[in-house]
């Protein structure tokens, strides 16, 4: 038995391991050079966020948009859950309020029981058109957060190779942004966030603008990192199959104002498989549900 099989993610239960590679081996690394964390007394399992009542309004000077209303929701550490619902609901509203770029008009939002106050390096965001900076290579996209909290040269550097090995980007790191493919950016989006290490990683639609098969590639990637490195996500999709593929539990939201429709729990282990039987049966029954929540309303 290997070391990672001897302490297996108990929200993330990957039954098959995938070969180790000089990734992997690397992917280990995060866990134990990790700083001491703002909310280490909670355990893998235990409530990190806590959103209860959430509600924003957006005043223009001739109306109100109230984008979000009622919104409660309970993450756990450790825990990968998606959002879905229709365009415009609202969903990017929420992730922006969680990272503490809007405040909100109502409600609550804590982590570890405090109430989040503005942006903090407790959270970090991956927005949905990647945010890079296009001029700067690979590595100094990555070194950015760290630049901004003065962590010194030679450690910003080390941390950010790392991070780039594990999105497999090595042989580009020197490269600037602008010349990569829409995968590739969305490799260095990941990297940049998670080289930070929050304790809340708020993902919005970053596999969106990919074709099916970088997708499907992306997505398995995700979890290989996942595997390898304590992470709390927030991911924000419009697929159904990629909720089910990756998530701990799918929270379908109504139309605007984004109130909770249902929360499902994914019950399967990982790597799934999109044409198992169950699989299948339970995206047909999520897509009939999101289909009925547009037509009535
Ligand atoms: N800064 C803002 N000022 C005014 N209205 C806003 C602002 N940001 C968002 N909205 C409105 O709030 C609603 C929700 O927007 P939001 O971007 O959260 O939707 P979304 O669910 O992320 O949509 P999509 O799936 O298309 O990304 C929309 O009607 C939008 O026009
Ligand atoms: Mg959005």
């Amino acid at each position: 038995m290997n070391k990672d099989e001897s302490t297996p993610r108990k929200m993330f239960d990957f039954r098959k391991k995938p070969m180790q590679s000089a990734d992997d081996a690397a992917a280990k690394n995060p866990k134990t050079e990790r700083r001491e964390k703002f909310y280490a007394d909670i355990r893998e399992g235990e409530t990190l966020l806590d959103i209860t009542d959430l509600r924003i309004v957006f005043k223009t000077d001739e109306k109100e948009i109230v984008a979000v209303d009622s919104f409660t929701l309970s993450v756990k550490k450790g825990e990968l859950i998606s959002i879905i619902g229709p365009s415009g609901c609202g969903k990017t509203t929420i992730l922006r309020a969680i990272a503490g770029l809007i405040e909100p008009t109502g409600g609550s939002i804590r982590i570890g029981g405090n109430e989040c106050k503005g942006p903090g390096s407790d959270r970090g965001m991956i927005f949905q058109d990647f945010a890079l900076f296009p001029w700067r290579t690979v590595r100094k996209n990555v070194e950015f957060g760290m630049e901004i909290a003065g962590i010194p040269k030679e450690e910003r550097s080390e941390r950010a190779e790392r991070y780039i090995k594990l999105v497999g980007l090595d042989k580009f790191k020197d490269a600037r942004v602008h010349e990569l493919s829409g995968g590739m950016k969305q490799r260095v989006g990941i990297a940049r966030a998670f080289v930070n290490h929050p304790e809340v990683t708020l993902m919005d639609e970053p596999f969106g603008a990919l074709d099916a098969q970088t997708r499907n590639i992306m997505q398995a990637q995700l979890l290989r990192i996942l595997q390898n490195t304590e992470q709390t996500i927030i991911f924000v999709t419009h697929s159904v199959d990629e909720a089910l593929f990756l998530s701990d539990r799918v929270v379908m939201l109504t139309k605007r104002p984004a109130r909770i429709n249902r929360i499902i729990e994914v019950p399967w282990p990982r790597p799934r498989d999109r044409s198992d039987h169950d699989f299948v049966e339970m995206r047909k029954a999520i897509l009939d549900e999101l289909e009925k929540e547009n037509v009535m309303n």
